[in-house]
């Protein structure tokens, strides 16, 4: 049955399909911070804003259109971390250098590519050793 024959259904169809993106790709990397000694660490401490700032302007440099870079709290992948996550793929990321933050713009970003070797796999998360 086509729209044509079953007008009522393709009206309930487009109400309830998602809306567009507003994005074709978003970026969020994680830039929460604890205390010094915190059993989880954190990616402040693994220079996660830097490495955010860096990408940001980097996305800029290259005219990427439609991709936002953007500020996270913590995504629970602390001990992984810096955690990065991109959206609508929900492929994850530990960047650590410019140099990772440059591959995951070139071949992720530009050209719809993934980096195995800077990802985040579930079951790589180690045993939590203490509280949030
Ligand atoms: S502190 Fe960054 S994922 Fe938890």
């Amino acid at each position: 049955m086509s729209p044509d024959d079953n007008p009522a259904g393709a009206a309930n169809a487009a109400a309830t399909a998602d809306p567009p993106l507003f994005y074709a790709r978003h970026v969020f990397m994680c830039t929460n911070v604890r205390p010094d000694g915190h059993p989880r660490g954190c990616c402040k401490a693994k220079d996660s804003e830097r490495l955010r700032n860096y990408m940001k302007a980097r996305a800029k440099e290259l005219g990427l259109k439609d991709v936002r870079i953007n500020t996270a709290g913590c995504l629970e992948r602390c001990e992984l971390g810096p955690s990065m996550v991109i959206y609508p793929e929900g492929v994850w990321y530990s960047p650590k250098t410019t140099a990772d933050i440059d591959e995951i713009l070139k071949t992720h970003l530009v050209e719809g590519g993934r980096v195995p070797h800077l990802m985040m796999r579930p079951g790589d998360d180690p045993p939590k050793k203490g509280k949030d």
